[in-house]
């Protein structure tokens, strides 16, 4: 494909940019239009998937033991739109889905392995901490329901640990239509294939991805000597069949304007090291493989980084500093930010200063128990609360939920009109119904997003015939012809997330 090839490509994308510029623009003034980063741009008109994005906090954890295949599954056959995986590493480097570096909080590691106990410095204390075990002695655990006192305990010592490439599994049985799908393994069960366990026609059109939490990434590096992001890398080569359509689907994802534009795989961590990291390596990792020539142009486009945030870190001085960070540099590698919700409950601002910054924000995490609740007296209820959060909070374009169900069906009803603030709802149709908003509020803006979005036209277009190029020689170099999705598609995903 040649540039010339490019041409209405280009013009189109110019358009969008033309738009996002003039919205930018306009912002200060008005906030009547948001144009998000694309890469976590929410669906508008595939009618089974919810405007706001539901995210299955560790799977239907409220129904399941958390981060089981069969809590991924669940979720995914309730309607929530991506499934959440926290990654921690066994000592001899393989990564396993669990929320707690110390395998006592869910698993059954006491009666298993009783004396395998460590003092950590770094905890200051002693615990059944994974990377003191190796990844066979973790495939022998089975785990069970955290919060037992409110939730069903029929599923513990069902099921195992996941490792993060069953949990990819999941989302490819999931994501691929004409094969029988499997149902998630029990323990001592040996048949996992059922051809009664397809998807529902109704939701074939549903493909899903994943949020990949770097768990403790700093605590497992300098207690263990573990790094996380290399080895999710080094995981990346080791299942490129698995990844391979989740970090492909961002190609398919962001050409599509009518279809739903959240990426395949969002990394996140409250470690902004981690985040840094993986994507000061991203280049690398396609050059290292390509090593006819050292290009920082990436073959895909780099998966979004959600910083993780809590409480104590969105208030005071804390949250000023953080802000301060956004600003400074970190707002060039993140798209969003994944904060405790009751950031969003004290301080309204806190979602105001988010879109100023263009970042999504995709609080956590709703539970249907009284206590999880912020302010009990204003939304007295998971349903209200979470009401509250997608239709009233700006930038809150998904949420993390435990009760998957109740998410999705709040998702689903929508925003009145009059609850919805500006801004607030379809980020896409702002942008396509609302011409004028788009092409600027006055002559000035017009002049100046044409101008911007002439550059940013011609820099798409040196990023594309680059793109092209590298595309081919990766083809080559791996022999690959079989590729889904088409060089369009890959050349203008390249150059708008580059
Ligand atoms: C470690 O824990 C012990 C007992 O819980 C406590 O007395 C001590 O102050 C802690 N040390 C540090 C450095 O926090
Ligand atoms: C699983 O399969 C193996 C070999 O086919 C068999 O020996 C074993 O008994 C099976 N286990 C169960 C629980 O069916
Ligand atoms: C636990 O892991 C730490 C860090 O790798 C190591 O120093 C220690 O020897 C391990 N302890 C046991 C009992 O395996
Ligand atoms: C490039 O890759 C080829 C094939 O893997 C290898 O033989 C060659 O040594 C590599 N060259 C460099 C400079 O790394
Ligand atoms: C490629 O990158 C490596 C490491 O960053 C560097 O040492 C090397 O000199 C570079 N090679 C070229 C040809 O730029």
């Amino acid at each position: 494909m040649t540039i010339h090839e490019c041409l209405p490509l280009l013009l189109i994308l110019s358009l969008v940019r033309y738009c996002l510029a003039a919205t930018d623009e306009s912002s200060s003034s008005s906030s009547s239009a948001t144009c998000l980063p694309h890469s976590l741009r929410v669906p508008s008109t595939v009618v089974h998937r919810p405007h706001q994005l539901v995210i299955a906090h560790r799977g239907a954890s409220y129904h399941l033991p958390e981060h089981t295949t069969a809590a991924y599954r669940l979720a995914l056959e309730l309607g929530a739109d991506w499934i959440e995986t926290d990654v921690v590493a066994s000592s001899d480097g393989v990564l396993f889905c669990l929320h707690s570096v110390d395998l006592a909080v869910t698993s059954n590691v006491e009666e298993i392995f009783p004396d395998q106990t460590w003092y950590s410095p770094i905890f200051n204390r002693t615990g059944y901490w994974i990377f003191n075990f190796t990844a066979d002695q973790i495939d022998q655990l089975t785990v069970q329901q955290r919060l037992s006192e409110s939730r069903s305990t029929a599923f513990d010592r069902k099921m195992h640990i996941p490792r993060l490439e069953d949990a990819l599994r999941v989302l490819k049985d999931w994501n691929t239509d004409d094969l029988p799908q499997r149902l998630p393994p029990l323990v001592g069960d040996n048949i996992t294939t059922t051809t009664n366990a397809r998807k529902p026609s109704s939701v074939d059109l549903a493909r899903s991805g994943m949020y990949l939490e770097f768990k403790d990434y700093i605590l497992q590096k300098e207690e263990a000597g573990i790094d996380l992001v290399d080895l999710l890398y080094h995981h990346m080569e080791q299942f490129s069949d698995l990844w391979k359509p989740l970090l492909e689907d961002q190609c398919y994802a962001v050409m599509r304007f009518d279809e739903y534009v959240v990426p395949g795989l969002v990394l996140q961590s409250f470690d902004v090291d981690a985040l840094s990291r993986f994507h000061e390596r991203w280049p690398l990792y396609f050059s290292d493989k390509l090593n006819e020539s050292n290009s920082s142009l990436r073959i895909s486009p780099e998966p979004p980084h959600v910083l993780l945030l809590n409480y104590h870190g969105c208030t005071g001085e804390l949250g000023e500093e953080f802000w301060f960070h956004i600003g400074d540099s970190w707002r060039s590698f993140l798209s969003g930010i994944g904060c405790d919700k009751q950031c969003l409950f004290d301080n309204e601002e806190f979602g105001h200063k988010a879109e100023s910054f263009k970042l999504v924000l995709h609080p956590w995490t709703e539970r249907p128990e009284q206590t999880f609740l912020v302010d009990p007296e204003r939304f007295p209820t998971v349903f209200e609360e979470t009401r509250h959060l997608l239709c009233k909070v700006p930038a809150v374009h998904g949420i993390f939920s435990e009760s998957v169900s109740i998410a999705v069906a709040v998702a689903r009803m929508g925003c009145q009109d009059s609850e919805q603030i500006d801004g607030k709802g379809d980020p896409l149709s702002d942008t396509t119904k609302e011409s004028t908003t788009c092409y600027g509020s006055s002559r000035q803006s017009v002049i100046f997003s044409g101008l911007l979005s002439f550059f940013l036209g011609s820099l798409m277009a040196v990023s594309i015939s680059s793109c092209v190029h590298r595309r081919k020689m990766l083809r080559h170099y791996t022999g690959r012809t079989t590729v889904t999705s088409s060089d369009e598609e890959d050349c203008g995903n390249d150059a708008e997330l580059t």
